[in-house]
């Protein structure tokens, strides 16, 4: 069962962050993230999903999708999302970055209900601090509450990075040439199960809205220190 202490720190992790200024391209940050919020996507976010998956390489989109992807069949993928009946969830950074995301695809055939695929991708530059495993485990919880049993993820044999993170999970690989397939046996959820998914999206939807209201606060200081530079500027023009 999920402890006040274990909720007490996952909202200060979350609002931690609020008045910091924004990271600068390329610096990774030095503190270590305990807590890493994740919230499920709407399709008020698509137009940021598309810009996470066009922001692949081709080697990475070959590895996401199976195939190098072009832009168009990108877009054509996040169109055709279905947030009605799958899950897609997402990591954003304090400038409002999608940096990792992951679709986890319900099974529509009959025989297979009770199965679901996870697709994920971090961007290179988030890469190593854990948030595909993350997702993964948010992917099993959520399936899990869902009332899935198998959880398959479809991979490149060369792609090591995701499927070490599904063997820690404890999913059974199986290699066929180039290709590999991966299956998670999922346990029934039960109430840490459905409690930690509660207070997860919590924590990733205010983590969200305090990220929204602090890109906001520096865009207004940025338009103020502007404003204030602009008139300095005209100031010493007419004094000169
Ligand atoms: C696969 C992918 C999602 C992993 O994301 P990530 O956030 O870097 O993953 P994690 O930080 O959770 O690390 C997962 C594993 O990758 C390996 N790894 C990650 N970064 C590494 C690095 N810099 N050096 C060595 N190994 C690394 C580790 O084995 C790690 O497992 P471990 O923590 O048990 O050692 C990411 O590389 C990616 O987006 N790749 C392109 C798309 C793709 O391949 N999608 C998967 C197909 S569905």
């Amino acid at each position: 069962m999920i402890s006040a202490h274990k909720l007490i720190k996952a909202s200060y992790y979350a609002g931690k962050d609020l008045f910091r200024p924004p990271l600068t391209e390329g610096v990774r940050p030095t503190a270590t993230a305990v807590m890493v919020p994740i919230r499920s996507l709407g399709p008020s976010h698509t137009e940021r999903i598309t810009q996470h998956l066009l922001g692949l390489s081709p080697a990475d989109r070959y590895l996401r999708f199976g195939y190098a992807a072009r832009d168009e069949q990108i877009e054509r993928y996040v169109s055709g999302l279905n947030f009605e009946r799958d899950e897609i969830f997402g990591i954003y950074n304090r400038r409002l970055e999608l940096i990792a995301m992951a679709h986890l695809a319900f099974a529509v055939e009959a025989d297979f209900t009770s199965c679901a695929e996870f697709g994920v991708s971090v961007l290179a530059h988030a890469r190593g601090r854990g948030y595909g495993a993350r997702l993964f485990d948010r992917a099993v919880m959520h399936a899990r509450n869902e009332g899935v049993h198998m959880m398959f993820i479809h991979a490149l044999s060369e792609n090591t990075n995701m499927l070490n993170i599904a063997r820690a999970a404890g999913a059974k690989v199986e290699r066929d040439g180039s290709d590999s397939d991966a299956y998670l046996r999922l346990p029934p959820a039960d109430i840490d199960s459905r409690m930690t998914e509660m207070v997860e999206e919590s924590v990733g939807q205010t983590d969200y809205t305090l990220k929204v209201q602090a890109h906001h606060f520096w865009s207004f200081l940025r338009m103020m220190q502007d404003v204030r530079r602009g008139m300095r500027d005209a100031r010493d023009r007419t004094s000169s």
